[in-house]
């Protein structure tokens, strides 16, 4: 059920106009998600990643379908300031304290748009001498035109529309809807 217009008047003005993925067709996609990367790294350290803040709830319940030994850390990089569009202008706002050399890195992210976050991060973070770099992404617009590293786990294609929910903002609302919908 989208929120009622009383709940939405606190929200910027902005109101939701249909819901693009449900609580259920997501969990579902999650779980496989999580047995694919289960799957795919027999041995050795892993380090899941999240690149905060857009990434909390999705790897909240991503880690919890990892049947395997890991770790999790946080990133904080900041892109997009208020606006709708991608400002390209990225900034690591966090750094993770734990160590990645030698490790499996997965960087976990909510959604590939134009790809300039993570081309980003994946230059800093092969710095660090990890054992392997993989990214899991929820969401790909796939209108990114280089990416210096595909996603090997990708939950949805995402039609090139503003989303908001499960973890995405609007100048910071709407994260914490259950749902992934777009803005009118
Ligand atoms: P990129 O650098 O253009 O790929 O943008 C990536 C970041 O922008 C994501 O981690 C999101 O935080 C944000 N972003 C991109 N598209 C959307 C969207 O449709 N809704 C909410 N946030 C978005
Ligand atoms: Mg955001």
């Amino acid at each position: 059920m989208l929120p009622s217009t009383a709940q939405l008047r606190q929200t910027g003005g902005r109101e939701l106009k249909r819901i693009v993925f449900d609580e259920e067709t997501i969990a579902e996609r999650v779980r496989e998600l999580g047995r694919e990367i289960t799957d795919a790294y027999p041995d050795g350290d892993l380090l899941v990643l999240g690149l905060l803040k857009g990434s909390f709830i999705f790897l909240s319940d991503l880690v919890r379908r990892i049947e395997r030994p890991l770790q999790v850390d946080f990133l904080v990089a900041s892109s997009y300031g208020e606006g709708t569009v991608s400002s390209g202008n990225v900034r690591l706002v966090y750094d993770p304290e734990t160590e990645l050399e030698g490790k499996h890195i997965l960087l976990v992210e909510d959604i590939i748009d134009t790809g300039k976050t993570l081309n980003k991060l994946v230059g800093l973070l092969r710095e660090r001498r990890p054992r392997s770099l993989e990214i899991c992404a929820l969401l790909h617009k796939h209108v990114a035109k280089h990416l210096e590293l595909e996603a090997k786990f990708l939950g949805f294609d995402a039609p090139t529309l503003f989303l908001v929910g499960y973890g995405l903002d609007h100048a910071e609302n709407f994260r914490h809807l259950p749902y992934i919908a777009s803005l009118t």
